[in-house]
């Protein structure tokens, strides 16, 4: 096998297409045994990864078959091809090809991911969109697809403040800044607030599209370690003191990964920390509404009374994360300064979308939906909870969430890391988010984010049991190999 390694077909593909015309000639047999993946790679000098993902892509073909353990082997016949089981969007913008090819793994036809970070697609209401996006058709017309206010629709503008009024915040609609989803909220603020080299804290893990954020503002992100409850406050103070930051990013509620809830007195004891040294907070509220076992408590900016909280959230989780609609709340000089940052990067924000948005919360199917939203949510994370006492390996450890998307888990320390354990779980038709991602400082290695939301219960269960089944896997067949040399 020749590969070309500056080609535009990938690796992978190269690898795939070479044992394609093999099987296809006949030059390899069905029940011959392909090379182990490892072996393969070394043999080549490329990594692993790209010839786990030939073999995936063969097996997705129905052209070879993998048995745990055993190996991987010519198929006698064309097996069918499923259907992708929800496409793993958790690593926006991952800088290197790595990731990328993680990230794709996770997309083969077959595997159970529990990698992203999305709502699952049974969840999106596109009836209600579809007699919405009709509504504002019949009743705008062109006014509908028109540049929009640079600051927003107002009714949505009017709405999303009667809108947060009912979670706690007073604010006016002039307050209200439409955005391209929060993450364009987190990103104007960022820009708007910090210059390159300032400091921002943030909790370590956190998520992973801040640091996205972080690194192409060239922003130094300064991570304090996290308790049951959220950020540590006296980490928190420690970090201002030596650091002098610009900006804390605060996820108080159902944050991601950790789920975590913080409490209302550290709540209040975060503001009155950041009024002492009159830093800034951006709070970030997009899960806040996804709480299944009783009402978090109320946002920061529901407490703030310095006018020091920028509170940005948005419709993705909650409702349409493809229209692309979030909003950031704040006041005074920096709101102007926010306003001036959006336009400059994107004119306005699309008035089709913010229109229909605007429907769901006029005429209360947002509500309606959240209702739904919730109690499936609260079903799917029970079966996940059941499933990982079942089959994650002893010794791992989570805390039941009571809202969001993920369940948080620490595997045990006698076992691989998620990133060796990665290849493997791929093999057995699973794949999570690896925990170092989220850190500030590459630590978390044993931690693996699972989207359960992402599948119904029976789903669920399935995807766990695989997961422990690959566990188990890895620990009889690499663990002895892995001790000599590391994997990735
Ligand atoms: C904590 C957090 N903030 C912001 C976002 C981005 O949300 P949006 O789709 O509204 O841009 C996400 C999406 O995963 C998230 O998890």
């Amino acid at each position: 096998m020749t590969l070309v390694k500056d080609s535009l077909e990938p690796i992978y593909q190269q690898i795939a297409r070479y044992f394609r015309a093999q099987i296809e000639s006949g030059r390899i047999a069905p029940g011959d045994r392909l090379p182990p993946t490892r072996d393969l790679a070394r043999q080549l000098g490329i990594g692993r990864i790209s010839v786990v993902s030939a073999y995936a892509q063969l097996q997705a073909e129905g052209l070879i078959a993998a048995h745990a353990g055993r190996g991987t082997y010519v198929s006698g016949g064309r097996a069918p091809v499923r259907g992708l089981d929800g496409a793993s969007r958790q690593f926006p913008g991952a800088p290197d090809i790595p990731m990328r090819e993680i990230t794709r793994l996770a997309e083969q036809p077959g595997v159970i991911a529990f990698s992203g970070g999305a709502p699952p697609e049974e969840f999106l209401p596109v009836e209600a969109l579809r007699h919405a996006l009709n509504l504002v058709l019949d009743r705008d017309g062109a006014a509908a697809v028109a540049y929009e206010e640079a600051d927003g629709y107002p009714p949505l503008r009017a709405g999303v403040t009667e809108y947060v009024s009912s979670l706690g915040i007073q604010c006016q609609p002039d307050d209200v800044l439409i955005t391209g989803g929060t993450q364009q909220a987190l990103d104007l603020v960022v820009q708007t607030v910090l210059g390159e080299g300032d400091a921002l804290i943030t909790a370590n893990p956190t998520y992973l599209g801040l640091l996205d954020i972080v690194h192409v503002r060239r922003v130094r992100p300064v991570g304090v370690p996290v308790d049951g409850d959220g950020m540590r406050l006296e980490a928190v103070e420690a970090a201002i003191r030596e650091h002098r930051p610009g900006l804390i990013y605060a996820a108080p509620t159902f944050h991601n990964p950790t789920g975590a809830v913080m409490p209302l007195h550290r709540r209040r004891q975060l503001l009155a920390l950041a009024a002492q040294h009159n830093i800034p907070v951006l709070e970030d509220a997009v899960y806040h509404e996804l709480g299944y076992r009783g009402t978090p408590p109320p946002p920061l900016k529901a407490l703030d009374e310095h006018d020091l909280v920028l509170h940005a959230s948005g419709f993705s989780k909650i409702l349409l994360p493809g229209t692309r609609i979030g909003y950031v709340i704040a006041s005074g000089p920096l709101r102007e300064r926010l306003a001036r940052v959006k336009q400059a990067a994107d004119i306005c924000t699309p008035g089709l979308n913010q229109r229909a948005i605007h429907v769901f919360l006029a005429n209360g199917a947002l509500i309606g939906h959240l209702n739904r939203v919730r109690l499936e949510l609260r079903e799917r994370c029970a079966a996940a909870c059941l499933a990982a006492s079942r089959h994650l390996p002893p010794g791992s450890q989570w805390a039941e969430p009571s809202g969001g998307l993920y369940l948080w888990v620490r595997l045990p320390d006698d076992g691989p890391t998620a990133a060796e354990l990665y290849v493997t779980a791929i093999q057995h038709g699973v794949a999570y988010a690896i925990g170092t991602l989220f850190y500030t400082d590459g630590s978390g290695g044993r931690h693996i984010r699972l989207n359960f939301a992402a599948h119904p219960p029976a789903r669920i269960e399935e995807g766990f049991r695989r997961l422990g089944a690959a566990w188990q896997a890895w620990q009889q067949t690499y663990a002895p190999a892995v001790r000599r040399a590391p994997i990735l």
